[in-house]
């Protein structure tokens, strides 16, 4: 077993770092305070073909491997917790099922163009009645003629602001359950197409987070993803792969907390000597340096077995919870030894506790992550009796 990275794996890593340091944490700060969406930075993203980095060359993107993306998703997480959902959607969320069950001529139209940075792309399965419940979705995807009608209220979507192109997984038979579902790449200029409530949130300020209003939404038959009654397994197999991102987003916003922590450690001087010389503090910078270590493993393992195209639902689903819940521990933590100063907003320490609680909650539950963990197990155990 070769834990090192390639010489590309290593040149994306330091690429993503200077980048995040130079051009994401500066602005970070600002970002979360004035909840504006970084567009100039999403642009640089574009061009350094971080918005496709999984993407085949001929489809505009940057063919690189799953753990690249990892390696990516983490370093620019640390820049900006906000910048990195943004990149994880575009990635995971979209491109992917794209380039996995779009045809050739959906792929030209759209996955090109975004994997290019040229169109941003947001995924609608959430409703506001339907979260950890996905096949409980209530909006329809009626087929007319050579079009589906659309109707229905999408939620919790994550730059469904500036989105051009929305993966769209709705009812085409609302009779059935998870059978009566599809999936539909849709132009977010379409007549009917329209975005709700603006979410005010605890954190990642910078990403948008919106509902979507379909009002009778003509869609072409040649957009639909897949055949029809497969929309849920796009979703869920698209999942699988975007928790690889969201663990790389909670890994990277841990790793900044600790880092500064560290720093602050070794500066901040009470009863005549660094706060890093006492053993409380000491123990949780060194609980927090193993976990954040045990985090990275998780992720690079599920994306090493997705590049081996291997069953990696479970892998991820473990990456993503424990990476999310580390991310909790981790900048609490940070925060705490912080003191006084952790809770102002001189110190990013209380905008990292406030980026990381999402993590737990998007693209899956913890509590939907430990579901999908212990049925895998379960089936695993059942096949061996
Ligand atoms: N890949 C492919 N197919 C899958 C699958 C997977 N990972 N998981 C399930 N399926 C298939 C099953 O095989 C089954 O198909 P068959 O009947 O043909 O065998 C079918 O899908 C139904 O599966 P289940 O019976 O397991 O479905 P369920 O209703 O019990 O739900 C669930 C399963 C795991 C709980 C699922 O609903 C789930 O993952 N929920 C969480 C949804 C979620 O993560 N939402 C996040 C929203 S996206 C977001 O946050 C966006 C953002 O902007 C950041």
């Amino acid at each position: 077993m070769d834990l090192s990275l390639d010489e590309t794996q290593q040149m994306i890593l330091e690429t993503a770092r200077r980048f995040a340091e130079q051009e994401l944490a500066p602005i970070a700060a600002k970002t979360d305070k004035t909840g504006e969406f970084p567009r100039a930075q999403v642009k640089q993203l574009a061009e350094l073909g971080f918005l496709g980095i999984a993407v085949d060359e001929r489809w505009g993107g940057a063919g690189l491997d799953h753990v690249s993306y990892a390696i990516a998703m983490e370093e620019i997480s640390a820049g900006c917790a906000s910048t990195g959902v943004i990149m994880s959607v575009n990635n995971s969320l979209v491109c992917d099922p794209i380039g996995k069950f779009g045809n050739d001529a959906q792929k030209a139209k759209y996955l090109k163009p975004l994997a290019q940075g040229k169109l941003l792309g947001c995924f609608a399965l959430s409703e506001p009645g339907s979260g950890s419940d996905a096949a409980g979705m209530r909006t329809t995807a009626i087929r007319d003629g050579d079009h589906y009608v659309v109707n229905g209220t999408k939620n919790w979507i994550t730059t469904g602001k500036e989105a051009d192109i929305c993966i769209l997984i709705a009812h085409s038979n609302p009779v059935e359950r998870h059978k009566g579902i599809s999936a539909f790449i849709v132009e977010a200029k379409s007549p009917g197409y329209g975005i709700g409530k603006v979410e005010d949130k605890l954190g990642i300020k910078g990403s948008s987070t919106t509902s979507l209003v379909f009002d009778n939404v003509r869609v072409p038959v040649e957009n639909r993803l897949g055949e029809e009654g497969d929309g849920f397994k796009v979703a869920m197999s698209t999942l699988d792969g975007g928790r690889i991102g969201i663990a790389g987003q909670a890994l990277g916003i841990a790793r900044a907390a600790y880092q500064e922590a560290l720093q602050y450690s070794r500066e901040r001087v009470a009863f005549g000597k660094p706060i890093g010389d006492f053993g409380a503090i000491q123990e949780m910078l060194a609980n927090m340096a193993t976990e954040i270590d045990a985090a990275r493993l998780l992720i690079w393992r599920a994306a090493v077995a997705k590049d081996r195209k291997e069953k990696y639902g479970k892998l991820s689903a473990m990456a993503k919870l424990y990476a999310a819940e580390m991310a909790h521990r981790v900048t609490h933590d940070a925060l705490q030894i912080h003191g006084g100063y952790g809770y102002v907003k001189d110190y990013a320490a209380e905008r990292h506790c406030r980026d990381a609680r999402i993590t737990e909650i998007y693209e899956g539950t913890s509590e939907i992550q430990r579901l999908v963990i212990a049925r895998e197990v379960l089936t695993e155990i059942a096949a061996q009796a």
